[in-house]
């Protein structure tokens, strides 16, 4: 159901800069308008400045003016191979700040597709 979205987060981590980890991760995230943000992850020396592809696409989109969000599909691995990249907890909590509770969050790892909710991921996100 979300092959398209699957297919641009796999272009989005060609870009991955992951030098330390070597763990590459792509994101494509959907507005409710149907706009597309790739994201990947960015690593650094200083390794707490790392920003996880999620948050990278979040970022760009919000950035462009975009404040409404349907789904993020998320890819990740080492080399070639995709394992299931479930969001970090910093990411679930941008999620949190910018997304409903039904916000898909779609999980590929290379062969079957898993969705799941931001409520499921994340139950009782903390929210001003
Ligand atoms: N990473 C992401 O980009 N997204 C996730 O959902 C989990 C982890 C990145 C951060 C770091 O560059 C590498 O994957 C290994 O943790």
């Amino acid at each position: 159901m979300y092959k398209d979205l699957i297919e641009v987060a796999k272009k989005a981590r060609q870009n991955a800069y992951a030098p330390y980890s070597e763990f590459k991760v792509g994101a494509a995230l959907k507005t409710k308008d149907g706009l597309i943000f790739e994201g990947c992850n960015i690593e650094n020396s200083a390794l707490s400045v790392t920003n996880c592809a999620e948050r990278t696409a979040f970022f760009k989109a919000i950035s462009e003016g975009e404040t409404k969000f349907e789904a993020i599909a998320i890819v990740g691995g080492k080399g070639d191979e995709l394992i299931q990249c479930p969001p970090c907890g910093a990411c679930r909590q941008v999620m949190t700040e910018f997304c409903d509770k039904d916000f898909k969050i779609i999980l590929f790892d290379g062969k079957d597709e898993d969705v799941h909710t931001l409520e499921e991921l994340l139950p009782l996100g903390f929210k001003l």
